[in-house]
C-alpha cells in the first residue's frame, strides 16, 4: 500500500488545516485497510517478514490488522505459546497481572461457570457492548494493545465490531468540539472502585476518554458504553458528548469492520474500540474460544526479532 497518515498533533483543537490533511488520509486508510483480506502467516510463532510488515502498516494506518494462520483442532496448550511469541515479533510487553490469566498472561474466553467467572460477560455467551480493554485500570496499567485469536468459533454469533478510536475521535470533531474538549479533561470519566471475585479491591480510576500514549504521543481511548458503575464528569458538555458516543455507536459506524473469526484467525490492535453479538454455545463443550493476549505498549517494529527457523 501507498498510503501514509500525515504527524498531527491530535490535542491540538485549533489547526484546522492539518487536522483537515489528516482526517483525509484516515478515511481513506480506513477504507482501503477494511477491504484487504487478512495477512497470511504460515506460522504463527514465526510470522514472515512480509507478514510483520503487513501488520504494522495496518496498525500504524486504522490501529488494527487482521491475520489468518493455520488452524489448531483443539485447546491446545501450545496454541498459548505460539501466540506469545507472536506477540515478540512486535515487541509487546504481556500484561501478566488479569486474574485470568494463564502461564503465558493469555486469557482464554468461553462461557464458564468456574467460580470468578461465572456472570461475567466474557465468560457468557452474552453479547458485550462498545468499550476499549481495560477502561478500569489504573493508569500505570493502561492497555494500549491486545490480541484476539480464535481457537474455535461459535455455530451463531459471536461477531466482533471493531472501531479506530481515531474514526471516532474525527465523528466527534466534525460534530462539536466542545464535547471532543470536555473528554479531553483528565476527570471526563470515572469508575468506582469495586470488589472483585477473587476478593481483591480495585480501585477508583479517574482519567480522561481521549489521551496520549506516553510512549509514542498517539492517541489511545478509554471508553465504556455502559451506564451502570460509572461517573462521568458532571458538566453539560462532559453529559453530551458521552450520550452522543453511546447513540453513534448504537446507530454503528459504516466504517467500523464486522470480524467473523474463523479458527486459526486473529486480529491484532492498538485497543480500538469493539463489541461482541451474542452467540449459541455449541454442544458437547465445544463453544466459542478465543484466546485474549493484551499489552501495555502498542504494535511497533522490532528490528532485531529474529524468525526462530533462521
Ligand atoms: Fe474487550
Amino acid at each position: 500500500m501507498t498510503l501514509k497518515i500525515p504527524q498531527f498533533e491530535w490535542l491540538d483543537l485549533g489547526n484546522s488545516r492539518a487536522y483537515a490533511e489528516w482526517r483525509t488520509a484516515k478515511m481513506a486508510a480506513a477504507r482501503a485497510v477494511r477491504d484487504l483480506a487478512p495477512v497470511a502467516i504460515d506460522d504463527l510463532a514465526n510470522p514472515s517478514e512480509a507478514a510483520r510488515d503487513a501488520l504494522i502498516e495496518r496498525c500504524e494506518l486504522v490501529n488494527y490488522a487482521v491475520y489468518d494462520s493455520p488452524p489448531v483442532p483443539q485447546d491446545n496448550p501450545a496454541t498459548a505459546a505460539r501466540l506469545r511469541r507472536f506477540a515478540q515479533a512486535f515487541a509487546l510487553k504481556i500484561a501478566e497481572s488479569h486474574r485470568s490469566a494463564g502461564d503465558y498472561g493469555i486469557v482464554a474466553l468461553s462461557p464458564s461457570d468456574q467460580p470468578g467467572k461465572r456472570g461475567y460477560i466474557p465468560y457468557s455467551t452474552r453479547g458485550m457492548n462498545w468499550h476499549t480493554d481495560g477502561y478500569y485500570n489504573p493508569p500505570d496499567q493502561r492497555i494500549s494493545a491486545f490480541v484476539l485469536h480464535c481457537v474455535r468459533a461459535a455455530p451463531v454469533g459471536g461477531v466482533n465490531q471493531l472501531l479506530d478510536p481515531e474514526l471516532l475521535y474525527i465523528r466527534l470533531r466534525d460534530h462539536h468540539l466542545d464535547w471532543l474538549r470536555a473528554l479531553l479533561h483528565p476527570q471526563a470519566m470515572s469508575i468506582p472502585e469495586n470488589r472483585e471475585a477473587d476478593g481483591t479491591l480495585r480501585p477508583v480510576s479517574v482519567g480522561p476518554v481521549f489521551y496520549p500514549d506516553p510512549e509514542t504521543g498517539r492517541m489511545q481511548m478509554r471508553y465504556t458504553a455502559r451506564t451502570r458503575s460509572i461517573d462521568w464528569r458532571n458538566d453539560p458538555d462532559t453529559r453530551a458528548a458521552e450520550a452522543f458516543l453511546r447513540d453513534y455507536l448504537a446507530r454503528g459506524d459504516p466504517l467500523a469492520t464486522d470480524l467473523h473469526l474463523a479458527p486459526g484467525q486473529g486480529v491484532l490492535n492498538n485497543n480500538v474500540l469493539h463489541n461482541r453479538t451474542p452467540f449459541e454455545p455449541g454442544r458437547n463443550g465445544d463453544s466459542r474460544l478465543i484466546y485474549r493476549v493484551r499489552f501495555h505498549n502498542r504494535v511497533k517494529r522490532r528490528p532485531e526479532w529474529q524468525n526462530s527457523a533462521t
